[in-house]
């Protein structure tokens, strides 16, 4: 594996790729990799013949207030890792070489509507920063195909839709949510948890589930299902965001005959904000 850190470097060593063929995948992180970004690097590895994975903790998608200065920084580790997960590429930017230009004069990327809702709504602007790093990542690295996790459900919309609208030549997939055996999905953030909180974690796992047989028996009292889960949550220690049954294809909300169903929630515990998903078919 060999890390580089300027887009010189960076279009150099996959201009050699592209000119034998070969196909590139990219897996865009911002590192303290775990075995969720580890499962999306091996999912590029059996579909490309060369795997680029960026670590960049991106200024642009965290709020006034949010973790930016005191997201974990875990360089040496995480280049062992994709060392081993058999990594071509690390691209390890700075935030000069991103963004070169103050944060006020950078071009950003608006996907409208589904921005604004769920996440979006208790992070303005998160998803827009989200985009355009995404988008520039794409611009540099010229990935033909692209890996993010199902576990940021409404991310995985927004980039499918930025990818549908701007024409741009990427194939993207989604990567199953990895969980620890609890049920917990792994996140960076679990990091924040005390050792009695990440206990209580797997309660939102158990919120998602419960929901989910209720919907596969019948009952279609979204509001009511929803409230009771927020309640139960509560009681579990997690002060509420958000918890919604909705269409999975858009994150709409849903008809009381929709089948296909995702239940997204967003909870705080602690110091750390969980988000999780369950995605269902009903018959
Ligand atoms: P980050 O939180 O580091 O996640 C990088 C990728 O790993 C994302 O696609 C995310 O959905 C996926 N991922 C995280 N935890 C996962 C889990 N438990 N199971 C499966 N996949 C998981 O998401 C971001 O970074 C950033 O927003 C980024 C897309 C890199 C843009 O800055």
């Amino acid at each position: 594996m060999i890390t580089v850190e300027t887009v010189s470097a960076l279009r150099e060593k996959v201009a050699g790729w592209r000119a034998k063929g070969e196909k590139i995948a990219l897996v865009p992180t911002m590192g303290h990799l775990h075995a969720g970004h580890l499962g999306l690097v091996s999912e590029a590895r059996q579909l490309a013949d060369r795997v680029v994975v960026s670590i960049f903790v991106n200024p642009l998608q965290f709020g006034a207030g949010e973790d930016f200065a005191s997201y974990p920084k875990k360089e040496v580790e995480d280049a062992e890792k994709l060392a081993v997960g058999a990594t071509d590429l690390l691209f390890l930017p700075d935030v000069k070489t991103i963004y070169p230009k103050p944060q006020t004069e950078q071009t950003r990327i608006e996907v409208p509507g589904i921005s604004d809702i769920l996440c979006g709504a208790s992070r303005p602007g998160h998803f827009a920063g989200v985009a355009t790093v995404v988008c520039k990542l794409f611009n540099m690295v010229q990935p033909d195909l692209a890996i993010f996790g199902e576990k940021d459900f409404q991310q995985l919309i927004v980039i499918r839709r930025m990818v549908e609208d701007l024409s741009l030549p990427v194939t993207i997939h989604g990567h199953a949510t990895v969980r620890e055996s609890d049920g917990l999905a792994l996140s960076s953030r679990n990091g924040y948890l005390t050792a009695d909180e990440r206990i209580s974690a797997p309660a939102l796992y158990r919120a998602l589930q419960q929901t989910a047989a209720s919907l596969k028996s019948g009952d279609r009292d979204y509001e009511r299902l929803q409230e009771e889960a927020m309640v139960q949550l509560e009681a579990a220690g997690f002060r509420r965001d958000y918890f919604q049954i909705r269409r999975s294809q858009d994150l709409a909300l849903p008809a009381k005959d929709e089948l296909s169903l995702v239940i997204v929630a967003a909870a705080h515990l602690g110091r750390a904000r969980l988000i999780d998903n369950l995605q269902m078919m009903l018959d």
